[in-house]
């Protein structure tokens, strides 16, 4: 008799930009002992990676072959965003720019680079499960995954988070244009062809606008319990 294979449970925590994802998706993995994966942080390594390497933004075949060498790891933070490493090296605040989320929305939509990005981000479903946050976790990657939420804000709050997360980290930033940018990624991550961002239909949706960090935590406690 061949043993069945047991995956991993999966918490898929997707989103907009600047809806509370990382935050949140943080203090889950931590208070359940999850890893964690941090997919935005995928797409904005490839970013910068291909911005650091002079490949283009639509050299298809040079944006794989970026992947093909990419070690990415997510170390998880209390309070902080968690802290990326990409090949060795630690890029976290290279990638938190608005420069890298722009380039990062610009490549998202690209088929094959989606298709290359599946596995690595699939080996991260390891025992004793995974928090993963992004926009396809629910619908694409994981569409498996035994929990699934879909954190939402209204555009202006989202912006406002962002504003005052870079500020605190001394980045000179600029409300009206954070709200446009995250406008334009809205637009973007939405309307691909590709793993559009939406909600799974089998997702919890919560709307973060109106709620505290301890309160969305305790919905997804009791989601997860
Ligand atoms: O979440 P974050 O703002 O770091 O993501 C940066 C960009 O990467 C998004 O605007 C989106 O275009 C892309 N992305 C994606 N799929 C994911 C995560 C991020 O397309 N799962």
């Amino acid at each position: 008799m061949s043993a069945t294979k047991v995956d991993a449970p999966v918490l898929a925590l997707d989103g907009p930009s600047g809806a509370g994802k990382g935050t949140i998706g943080q203090i889950c993995a931590l208070k359940f002992g999850w890893h964690y994966l941090d997919s935005g942080a995928i797409y904005r390594g490839l970013a910068w990676l291909a911005h650091d390497q002079n490949v283009a933004a639509d050299d298809v075949s040079g944006l794989v072959n970026l992947v093909d060498a990419m070690v990415l790891v997510c170390h998880v933070r209390e309070n902080d965003v968690a802290q990326i490493e990409i090949n060795g090296q630690m890029v976290t605040d290279k990638l938190r720019t608005e420069e890298a989320g722009e380039i990062a929305s610009q490549i998202a939509p690209i088929p094959e680079v989606r298709a290359s990005l599946l596995n690595m981000q699939r080996r991260c479903r390891k025992a004793p499960g995974l928090v993963a946050d992004g926009r396809d976790m629910g619908t694409t990657v994981f569409p498996d995954s035994e929990f699934k939420v879909f954190l939402t804000a209204s555009a202006e709050i989202r912006a406002q988070r962002r504003f005052d997360q870079l500020k605190a980290k001394g980045f000179d930033v600029n409300l009206a244009r954070l709200l446009e940018s995250i406008q334009a990624r809205d637009v973007r991550d939405s309307s691909r062809a590709t793993s559009p961002l939406k909600a799974a239909e089998d997702a919890l949706v919560l709307d973060t606008s109106d709620l505290t960090v301890d309160e969305v935590v305790t919905r997804i406690l009791n989601l997860v319990n």
